[in-house]
């Protein structure tokens, strides 16, 4: 460590005020997911390493690749979470929640950890804001997972975002293209990158969202995963595009998505933000139907998705609620009319009007006997609109003095007329 300790590569301090911003967008996730009947759960941060390779798939990059993975003192391997959905089914299944009522609709916003590069949007702590919704029906929890992650989205100003969709079908559409796909890229696997040429043998699925613009060509003439869908899993995807249409929820067919973890099955779909450049995925998610059941429940229908927080913020409309500031609380400041020395008590009659403001529920600061400067850049860092001057005069005749900092104009008035001018400003 050098002589001054700073943050760890991929993880970053959020400082006020943007963590207002963030706090306002888990606020509305919140409110939303209640209005459609989620309950928060809150997963350990750390799992037993095995929940996730059973779940995620011992062949994907998730988990071969990007474990933050440690042996504690007592032997055991423990993984900080890469993502939620295997930690909520393992809840789902240890608690017995497959004899409440279902479908059971959980939602969680927190920390998870990958160990990936770190680039623009792409951080080793990073955040999410998902939903999992479990023991529901096929084709109508899609619907509603989609329902409320749309409704979510514009609640926070996205006007413009598209659902990506796709099938990857049942297991057994999947097992019928992999041989298929093998079969095809095989003889030009000299054409193949070597991740690629690895996935080949591991998971060849995972090729068809390869960012290489001659894999790509390589691929337009592959067959499609869409010949190889059984009817069920054809009639499926039928119903589920069908009702998001009723609904009103914009999406778009991806053929190319696939999505790099191996529970899911038929129904999965991202939302892309062009503003965030490589890293363009805000959103990942669909359904899962083995997923309870490898974990030791009864066969349970899964369906979720899972928002990342930190490219959320970054791609929010400048006309988001979520970003409208509140108005940071009042500066006061003491003073001595007329120059002199400030006697140490006005600092402690500062302090004492800014309690008595905050009982009044009204938040407020105070700098003490600072110069006008001070006070003023203390209110431009809080975004206040308001100095309040306690000085000797004004004590002495009852009164305070206003300063409002957006107009730059002072008045003095008697302090209950102040403090009704105050409440007023804050709404109380
Ligand atoms: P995922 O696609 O791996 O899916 O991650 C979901 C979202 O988390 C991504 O779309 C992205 O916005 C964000 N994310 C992932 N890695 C990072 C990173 N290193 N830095 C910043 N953001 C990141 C899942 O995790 C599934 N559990 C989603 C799900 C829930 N499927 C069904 N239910």
């Amino acid at each position: 460590m050098s002589a001054r300790p700073q943050s760890v590569k991929g993880t970053r301090d959020l400082l006020p005020p943007e963590v207002e911003v963030w706090a306002r967008v888990e606020e509305t996730a919140r409110r939303v997911f209640a209005l459609y009947g989620f309950g928060e759960i809150r997963t350990p941060i750390f799992e037993e390493t095995e929940l996730f390779a059973r779940a995620v798939g011992a062949a994907t990059d998730l988990v071969g690749k990007e474990m933050y993975s440690f042996t504690d003192k007592g032997g055991r391997s423990l993984t900080l979470r890469p993502e939620s959905t295997a930690p909520v089914c393992r809840a789902y299944v240890e608690h017995g929640m497959h004899s409440l009522p279902q479908p059971v609709r959980l939602f969680y916003i927190g920390p998870h950890f990958r160990y990936e590069r770190p680039q623009r949007g792409r951080y080793r702590q990073f955040h999410q804001i998902g939903v999992e919704m479990l023991g529901g029906k096929p084709g109508e929890s899609d619907a509603e997972v989609l329902a409320v992650l749309v409704r979510f989205l514009r609640e926070l100003g996205f006007t413009d975002l598209k659902v990506l969709l796709n099938t990857v079908g049942d297991s057994a559409s999947r097992q019928a293209y992999k041989s298929k796909l093998v079969d095809y890229l095989r003889p030009h696997a000299e054409r193949l990158s070597e991740d690629s040429r690895r996935r080949l043998e591991t998971n060849p699925l995972r090729i068809l969202d390869t960012k290489s613009r001659e894999e790509r060509e390589l691929l337009a003439g592959a067959p499609r995963l869409e010949e190889s869908l059984t009817p069920a899993s054809r009639e499926r995807f039928a119903w589920v595009r069908a009702r998001l249409s009723d609904l009103g929820i914009p999406y778009e067919i991806e053929p190319r998505l696939v999505r790099g973890l191996d529970y899911y099955t038929n129904v999965v779909f991202e939302i892309v933000s062009e503003k965030l450049g490589a890293q363009d995925a805000i959103c990942g998610g669909g359904a899962y139907e083995g997923l309870v059941e490898e974990l030791g429940g009864p066969p349970t229908y899964g369906v979720g998705f899972a928002i990342g927080e930190d490219r959320l913020v970054e791609v929010l409309p400048e006309s988001s609620p979520a970003r409208a500031r509140r108005p940071g609380p009042v500066v006061i400041r003491a003073m001595v009319r007329g120059g002199g020395a400030v006697h140490g008590g006005l600092d402690v009659d500062a302090a004492d009007l800014a309690e008595e403001l905050r009982s009044a529920d009204i938040p407020a600061v105070s700098v003490g006997a600072a110069d006008p400067k001070k006070a003023h850049a203390a209110a431009d860092a809080f975004d206040s609109p308001v100095v309040v001057i306690v000085g000797s005069d004004e004590l002495q005749a009852g009164t305070l003095t206003l300063r409002d900092t957006r107009q730059r104009r002072e008045e003095t008035m008697s302090k209950p007329d102040a403090l009704a001018r105050l409440k007023a400003l804050y709404g109380r």
